[in-house]
């Protein structure tokens, strides 16, 4: 965790210019926190398996962690989620303007896939690293379950369709979390659908998860607007929360079972990322 914050500090996007505040505003919210939740996967994965390797993964770990909050930024803006607090600071769009809040979030998408073709890793590599990251990060995961998520707000969908939608927007970036970091260390086919499986049930738990909190935690806690889900397919919504912890604790069961069964060294290092949401039914 220290070694990857150092790097971000170190690996901020900095531009000369005369614009008054382009590099505050870049940098803003990703100084401001947050859990590295995807970052910390890839980089455990290459820990485990290939230490040697954990350097020069740090740039797509910073790259998967620029998406998100691209991703984030956007979501807080007026014409999405409409949020004003982030990260326990200000969102963008109020300490500046919807344009800055905009440009930020399209500077930090393209500069991910910069970061990636500029790591210190083979370029078939490097290669594999954009495509899954632009897949899960993009038209075929992140977006597609925003575009979902707000074209359908007041408009009930069945379970399954929240699952879908949860499984976009959410679970397919952290499963190619972990599948970026095998890739790195070139885990088999096999162990790399293994990890993805995973992770999209992780990440599926991780939604369910947030929507508890909009629901139950105060701003203050969360770090974020929160009572912001009511026009939300969100699972409180579709199933009340009572179920909804239910279901999570059903999936953290399920997934706790699967994650034994990984390698040791996997676990060991996996564990402290993730205990939280495995084991919260404790
Ligand atoms: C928030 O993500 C948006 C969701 C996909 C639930 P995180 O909960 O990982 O936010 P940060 O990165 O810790 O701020
Ligand atoms: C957003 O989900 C997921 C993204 C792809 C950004 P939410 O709208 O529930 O995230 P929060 O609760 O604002 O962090
Ligand atoms: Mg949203
Ligand atoms: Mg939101
Ligand atoms: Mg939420």
């Amino acid at each position: 965790m220290q070694r990857f914050e150092a790097y971000l500090k170190a690996n901020l996007p900095r531009v000369d210019s005369f614009h008054p505040h382009y590099n505050k505003a870049m940098e803003r919210m990703l100084l401001a926190g947050g859990k590295r939740f995807r970052p910390l996967l890839l980089l455990s994965v290459v820990e485990a398996y290939e230490p040697l390797l954990y350097e020069s993964a740090l740039a797509p770990a910073l790259a998967i962690e620029f998406l998100h909050t691209y991703s984030l930024i956007h979501d807080d803006l007026p014409a999405m989620d409409n949020a004003p607090l982030r990260r326990g600071f200000e969102t963008l769009h109020i300490t500046y303007d919807e344009a800055t809040a905009i440009l930020v979030g399209d500077a930090l998408n393209s500069e991910a896939f910069y970061r990636i073709s500029k790591a210190p890793l083979r370029d078939d590599i490097k290669i594999k690293l954009v495509e899954l990251l632009s897949r899960d990060g993009g038209t075929y995961g992140m977006v597609l379950g925003q575009a979902i998520d707000l074209f359908f707000e007041n408009r009930p969908l069945t379970l399954e369709q929240v699952k879908f939608l949860h499984t976009n927007k959410t679970a397919k970036l952290i499963a190619t979390s972990l599948l970026m970091g095998a890739i790195i260390v070139g885990l088999d086919k096999k162990e790399q659908d293994r990890l993805y499986s995973f992770g999209i049930d992780l990440g599926l738990l991780f939604q369910i998860q947030d929507d508890i909190i909009d629901e139950t935690r105060s701003e203050e806690e969360a770090g974020k607007t929160t009572g912001n889900d009511e026009d939300k397919n969100s699972f409180i919504n579709i199933i009340g929360l009572e179920k909804s912890i239910e279901e999570a604790e059903e999936l953290a069961k399920d997934l706790e079972s699967r994650f034994k069964l990984f390698e040791p060294q996997l676990q060991n290092v996996l564990k402290s990322i993730i205990k939280q949401y495995l084991y919260r039914h404790r």
